[in-house]
This record gives structure tokens, sequence and C-alpha cells, in this order.
């Protein structure tokens, strides 16, 4: 969507795959959906470094709502877990330099059966911009899919009414699967949602993780060119830090949503994170991977039984040359892998050669020309990433003949 934002993926913290929809505060006072989780989580974005690593949004998901609207027909927020109500929450967050996302569904209900937003539209709208929402994700459930097409571009058409700048989230082709699925147009899509949720709800497991990267990789020459600034596919958020995902499982789920340039969207309690997962979270050369001002999403250029190749285009480029970023996957869920690559294998071609570092080692390769080679060893269910910047950065073919 060309509105002017969400002209990098965007960065946050989101609540779902961690808290869901815990809406019992006498048992859970820590975790249930209310003004102090989110209050607590904005503290930690902003004063344990991850607010200046990008991560800026704090997103309230399913579950904030009273069950009825009020008299005048206004969403109301659930008085007891709430009670400050949502601008107050909204000017908590913004006062850290942090901005406030919400959740809604265009539906009838909610996918929880919290009252969605069908035939409410502009009434909505007008109270997320009240509340200085930024970023709105507008969820799909309970409702007939074809509406759909009409429906998420007419909140965009009710949010841009406001005045505010709304970024506009869209889980919209993901409840075409599979029986719509030739009606996904991402083009069409792109044109009315900065992003959109195309696969599965992400869960805190390999399985699941593996199961997001084996879609996008099947679909990935229809991603590819409908991918790019102010236009997402959103993978889904981020489960580093909880329980099943361990440390190479965690490496690996952030090289690869960074090599699709992907919405990184935190989703773990960032009061007992543990600081290897940490430092994963905030590695600022992956990061800056994702957050590559071209936006262009990686592609998966070859895969032998379990060990998967990606290769993404960064800057800074020269010509119709490329640095880029390359990873390698390993699939194998007990054993580690190890080769030596040579450059050009990996889709690395440049006459020039390549700076190449590997990203989560910190180790410097230096120069390397396409013939040379690197070593390397994939841990189980984990990855490595390279970053290879351009050395010779001239233009190829300049003109300066003429002047001369
Ligand atoms: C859907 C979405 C999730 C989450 C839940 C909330 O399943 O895909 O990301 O927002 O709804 O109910």
């Amino acid at each position: 969507l060309e509105n002017g934002l969400a002209r990098k993926p965007p960065m946050g913290w989101m609540s779902w795959a961690a808290f869901y929809c815990e809406t019992d505060c006498d048992q859970h006072p820590r975790s249930c959906i209310s003004e102090l989780l989110y209050g607590d989580m904005a503290d930690r974005l902003a004063s344990e470094g991850y607010r200046e690593a990008g991560y800026v949004g704090v997103h309230v998901d399913d579950c904030w709502m009273e069950r009825q609207r009020d008299r005048s027909g206004a969403l109301v927020p659930d008085r007891t877990r709430f009670p400050s109500g949502l601008k107050s929450l909204a000017d908590y967050i913004h006062d850290k330099g942090l901005k406030f996302g919400l959740y809604e569904d265009y539906g009838t209900k909610t996918c929880e059966g919290y009252p969605g937003s069908y035939g409410h539209l502009k009434i909505d709208a007008q109270s997320f911009a009240n509340w200085t929402v930024d970023y709105l994700k507008l969820d799909g459930c309970n409702i007939d899919v074809n509406l759909m097409e009409k429906g998420f571009p007419e909140m965009q058409v009710e949010l841009n009414a406001t005045g505010r700048q709304i970024v506009y989230s869209c889980v919209w082709p993901l409840y075409l699967l599979p029986k719509h699925s030739e009606k996904i147009d991402y083009k069409y899509i792109g044109d009315h949602c900065n992003l959109w949720r195309n696969f599965d709800d992400v869960k805190s497991s390999w399985d699941s993780i593996t199961s997001i990267i084996d879609y996008y990789d099947r679909n990935q020459e229809k991603h590819i060119p409908t991918h790019g600034p102010g236009r997402w596919h959103d993978p889904d958020m981020l489960v580093i830090g909880n329980e099943n995902i361990d440390v190479n499982m965690a490496t690996a789920q952030m090289t690869i949503w960074s090599i699709w340039s992907a919405p990184l969207m935190i989703s773990t309690d960032l009061r007992t994170i543990k600081p290897e997962f940490k430092k994963i979270l905030l590695n600022k050369d992956v990061i800056a991977v994702d957050q590559d001002k071209m936006g262009i999403m990686g592609r998966m250029i070859a895969n032998s039984s379990n060990v998967f190749i990606y290769l993404k285009p960064i800057s800074p480029t020269a010509d119709l040359r490329s640095s880029f970023a390359f990873a390698l996957l390993n699939r194998n869920t007990t054993h580690p892998f190890s080769a030596e690559f040579d450059l050009e294998s990996v889709g690395l071609e440049d006459a020039g050669g390549y700076k190449v570092t590997n990203l989560w080692s910190g180790e410097e390769h230096g120069r390397l020309l396409p013939s040379d080679t690197i070593n390397m060893t994939i841990p189980a269910s984990g990855a490595v990433m390279f970053r290879a910047v351009l050395v010779d950065l001239k233009p190829k073919h300049h003109k300066i003949d003429r002047f001369l």
C-alpha cells in the first residue's frame, strides 16, 4: 500500500504467540491480556536495547475488548483489564518512543469471539484514530471469504479518512487457503494493505517454523515480485525465547525471516527471556539485512536433502551488480552438516570478489573471489548466515572515454 508507511518491514513486539487469549488476571496477573502486560513490554523494549535495534511497535492482539459495544456502537476495551483505557496505554507507549499497534477482525466476531468490525468499519476506524493507534492488524475470522476482496480495501479507505497515519496489516490471503487459493492476487492485496498474513499461525515449535518455510519456498515465485517497501508478506511472529525453541532453531528463524525482509515481531516474555535468545534478536548485522532499503525477498536457490541455500541481494549495489546476504539452513534435526563451499556455488559471481562476514559468529573472511571457498558447519535444525559486500563498487562500463 503506497501510503508512505512501512517502507521497511515493521518491527516490534506482539502478544499472541506467547500470551494468546489469557484473560484470567486473578490466576495469571503477569501474563493476562491487560494494560500491565503491554506496559511491561513497552518498558523492556525501551530500556533493554530493543527500541534502538528497531523493535518499536507494541502490538495488542485479540481479547482486549468488552463483549459488547457501547450505546453509540463503539468498541470498548475490557474495563477490568484495561481500566485506564487505550488512549492512556497509547500515551504510555508513545512517551517511550514506541508505536501502538491494535488488533481487530473484519468479520462479525474476532477469532476469539469478541465484537468484529463488520458493519462498523467507520466508527471503528475513528476509535482507532482517537486512541492514536499507529498500526492495525485486521483479522479475517467469522466472515464469508468472498466479502474480503471488497471489505479489506474498505477498511483502508476508512483508516485513511481519519487523517491518522495507520500501518494496515491484513490477515486476509491466509483465509483463502486452501479452497480459494486461485483467488489470491498479491498485487491487489498489496495495493490495499502494507502487509498481510498468508499462512498458518506460527507456534513455538520447529515443525511450525519449517512448515512456514516450506510454504514460502513453494510459493516464492509468487511472493518475490509482490514483496517490497510498503507491501510485505508476513510469515508471522518470531517465537524466539519460547519453550521448545533452542538456540539453533532461534538462529534459523531469525536468519530466514531476515533473508525474506519479513516483519520482525517478537512474541515472547521480555521480562524473563534468556540472554542467549536476546542476543539473537538483537544481532544488528542480521537486522540490517532484514531492514535493507531495497526490501527484496531472498530466494531459495538450491536444496539437497536437508540443506537449503538462500540468496538475497542487499545494498550497496553498482550497475546491475549487488552485494548479497546468503544463508544455509540445515533441516536435519539430529545431525550437523559440514561442507566446504566456493562462493560461485551460492550464486556469488562478481569477478571483483566480495568482503565476506559470518553474521552469527562475527568472523571476517576478508576479500574472497568467486572461486574461493569457506568451510562451514551448520548445526542440526540451525542455520548459518553471511554478508558478502561487493569489493569493486565502481560501475563496470564507465563512459569516461567520451570526455577524454
Ligand atoms: C488469528 C491470527 C493470529 C491471532 C489470532 C487471534 O488466528 O492469525 O495471529 O491474531 O487470530 O485470535
